[in-house]
């Protein structure tokens, strides 16, 4: 819905390898059905959820229905398929209001501050209980921090109509799409007064994937927070991408957006013990593919 066919092409370029790809509905059971069983897939990687924070807010039904019931679809046909083993992309905003800092996995998942983190939190309940109806089932659910970045190829990456994330505004301000960039809140308390998240590039959490798949052999429940353990400020952001693309970027500070934490970021410690993952890269490599992306577009 929100992505380009192009990007089936150029996956094919990076890995040098045709990409089987099936159009459809993830609420489209006799479809799932069509291709589970025609395919031997040992795992299902499952990333068709609807994702923007403030849309779920004012269509709560919609997100209900294609994150949660879209699950079950995918899950009723696995069951029927023999498929055993998911790999489901949840996020951080399942901790809710932070109890403590750094999130830690083992901190109790009560209630998201918005529809879409209900929803995630909803599907990991639904996991679980699947897990314990079927003692060969595995679900590993990775808890995703702030995804941000592109390939390093420039070849594909995140360009989105209407922005809602801090990354893809900063990145049409730097082209001129847009005037300014508005921080929302200076007076948090943090060093520098703005909001505080834990940035992770895209292509060290797609290795977090595969890392998943390869090293969770046993069934039940894994649940990993992916992040880098490190907090960065809207304004370490911004001066971030000023370095990677040469040149200022026009931003005000407004008002705080509602429902924005101040801080939070990733304990990735299990992560590491567990899967032996870590993320590598900081947030100049993630500002600097973002550039080279934004310049492949024009
Ligand atoms: N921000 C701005 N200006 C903008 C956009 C964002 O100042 O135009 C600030 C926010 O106030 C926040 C930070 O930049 O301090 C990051 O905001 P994002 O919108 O990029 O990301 P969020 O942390 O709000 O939310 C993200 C994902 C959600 C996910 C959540 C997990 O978008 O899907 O992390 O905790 F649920």
């Amino acid at each position: 819905m929100n992505s380009d066919i192009k990007v089936i092409k150029n996956i094919e370029k990076i890995t040098g390898k045709p990409v089987k790809f099936v159009k459809g509905d993830i609420l489209d059971g006799k479809l799932l059905d069509k291709v589970l069983k025609k395919e031997n897939f040992d795992a299902v990687i499952h990333f068709a959820g609807l994702k923007a924070v403030g849309e779920s807010g004012e269509k709560p039904l919609w997100y209900y229905k294609n994150n949660v019931a879209g699950t079950v679809t995918l899950l009723e046909s696995m069951a029927k398929h023999n498929v055993k083993k998911i790999v489901f992309s949840s996020s951080a905003c399942v901790y809710g209001v932070p109890k403590a800092l750094p999130y830690t996995e083992a901190l109790p998942v009560t209630k998201a501050t918005n529809p879409y983190g209900e929803t995630k939190i909803m599907i990991e309940r639904i996991l679980e209980s699947q897990a314990s109806a079927d003692k060969d089932f595995s679900a590993i659910i990775l808890r995703y921090f702030n995804p941000v970045g592109a390939h390093e190829s420039g070849l594909i990456g995140e360009d989105p109509t209407v922005p809602n994330n801090l990354m893809p505004y900063i990145a049409q301000v730097a082209v001129g799409r847009r005037p300014v960039l508005q921080i929302f809140g200076n007076d948090y308390k943090t060093p520098d007064g703005t909001g505080i998240r834990d940035y992770i590039h895209v292509v060290d959490l797609a290795i977090g994937h595969v890392a998943a798949i390869e090293k969770i052999k046993t069934a039940g429940v894994h649940v990993f927070n992916l992040g880098t353990g490190k907090g960065a400020s809207v304004l370490e952001i911004v001066k971030a991408y000023e370095r990677a693309n040469g040149k200022p970027i026009p931003y005000k500070f407004v008002p705080r957006r509602d429902g924005d934490l101040a801080i939070y970021y990733a304990s990735c410690d299990k992560a590491k013990k567990v899967l032996g993952w870590t993320a590598t890269r900081n947030i100049d490599d993630m500002c600097q593919s973002v550039v080279k992306y934004m310049e492949s577009k024009k």
